[in-house]
């Protein structure tokens, strides 16, 4: 529940992506946002009132003259509980009133008349974007210190290629999620890996293990959120990218561990998440290795991997080092040894098996002082919790 207790009005103005913010409105709600909706007279010409309605559960308002709230004052009322309100789409015409301060409309005077922050999402034809006119009243919305999503390039509705195309709803509802986060990284480049790695053996087999990767993409998440620049280098899982953060996709440790150091000189904080395998193939088969009858199976010679953590600890400046360890047992005892030898200054430990696939887990932190017990959480929670831990350690961070 992302949204959880968030009171949203819901803006829409007159263009095709208006379909979009149907989908938008349900991705809300079911985050645990309460959505009310407003629609400039336009808008219901793309999208019925009754879907929105339907959508949000909630009555929408179209007109200023609308009785329904008791004092006939709309424009104030239905902006007074909210969080934020967000405009998408938020059209050319929209965009230039805001700018201007317009008001004749519910829409357009509810938003001059707002004591909360305001989202826009802009929609439209790739030379109504690229127009002067329209550029200055995005500026001056900026100037104005409301957050301006978007716009997108790509395939338009009019049959144009170019920027313009309203984000896409999961992208508009990721930015709503992180508008709301502490921004406890901001101005912090964070490099995390995550996933398992994959060691072949063969063309057609290898070695990996467990780790599905999401601990690891919450985290990038999480951190991104507040207010990070993350890049995230992943092993193979089949995950999507959390929004605003850039990835590289490996297979074995030793491209992790390359990739690894030829980002790591740009890095403020680095968490090592993966489970990365420990030894690779000495010899790794041209063919794929075939049974026979009768004979043994063919010997396997391991060779170790590099240390991705250890060694990035080990250069003469190294970023904040954070450590993944996932145990089979003894958490407290292998947890701090394993701090220790990887000399780094935080080290996260959780056991594999009642974490790799999962949607939640436990952990332990280790640090110089000692070792603190986490609450089992799901994923995200848990990683916003240790976005905060993280945080709190970093030197020369706001919230060390
Ligand atoms: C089929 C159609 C599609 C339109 N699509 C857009 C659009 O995507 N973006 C935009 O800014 N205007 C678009 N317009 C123009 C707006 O609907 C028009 O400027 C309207 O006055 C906007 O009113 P509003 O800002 O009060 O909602 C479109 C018009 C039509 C007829």
């Amino acid at each position: 529940m992302d949204l959880a207790g968030k009171h949203l009005v819901l803006g829409l103005t007159g263009g095709i992506a208006c379909y979009k913010s149907a989908e938008l409105t349900r991705m809300l709600t079911q985050a645990g946002a309460t959505v009310q909706v407003a629609m400039t007279e336009a808008a219901t010409q793309f999208i019925t009132p009754v879907t929105m309605q339907a959508l949000s559960g909630h009555p929408v308002y179209t007109s200023q003259w609308d009785a329904r709230i008791d004092n006939n004052m709309p424009h104030i009322d239905l902006s007074r509980r909210a969080d934020a309100i967000v405009i998408a789409p938020a059209s050319t015409d929209f965009i230039a009133k805001l700018a201007n301060g317009l008001c004749d409309d519910l829409l357009s005077t509810l938003v001059v008349a707002r004591d909360c922050p305001l989202l826009v999402v802009p929609a439209m034809n790739r030379q109504m974007w690229q127009n002067p006119a329209t550029q200055r009243n995005v500026a001056q919305l900026r100037a104005d210190g409301i957050t301006v999503l978007g716009p997108d390039a790509g395939p338009q509705a009019c049959g144009e290629i170019g920027d313009g195309r309203m984000l896409e709803p999961a992208a508009v509802y990721e930015a709503i999620v992180a508008f709301f986060q502490p921004k406890k990284l901001a101005g912090q480049r964070v490099l995390i890996t995550a996933g398992p790695t994959f060691e072949p053996i063969d063309p057609v087999r290898g070695i990996t293990n467990r780790s599905s990767g999401k601990m690891g993409f919450a985290l990038a998440r999480a951190a991104a959120q507040a207010g990070a620049r993350v890049h995230l280098i992943a092993g193979p899982v089949s995950l999507a990218t959390p929004w605003g953060v850039s990835r590289e996709d490996v297979q074995t440790a030793q491209q992790m561990y390359d990739a690894v150091m030829a980002t790591i000189a740009d890095t403020d904080i680095f968490i090592a998440v993966a489970a990365v395998a420990d030894w690779r193939a000495t010899q790794v088969s041209d063919h794929k290795l075939k049974k026979a009858a009768g004979q043994p199976a063919p010997p396997l010679d391991f060779v170790e991997n590099p240390d991705i953590l250890a060694s990035v600890a080990a250069l003469p400046s190294p970023p904040y080092c954070v450590g993944f360890a996932a145990e089979s047992g003894e958490l407290g005892v292998n947890g701090e040894a394993k701090r220790r030898r990887k000399n780094v200054p935080l080290l996260i430990g959780n056991l594999g098996p009642k974490t790799f696939g999962k949607d939640d887990n436990e952990v332990v932190l280790f640090d110089t002082i000692g070792s603190t017990p986490l609450p089992r959480a799901d994923k995200q929670s848990l990683a916003r919790t240790l976005v905060d831990e993280i945080a709190q350690r970093v030197p020369g961070s706001l919230f060390a």
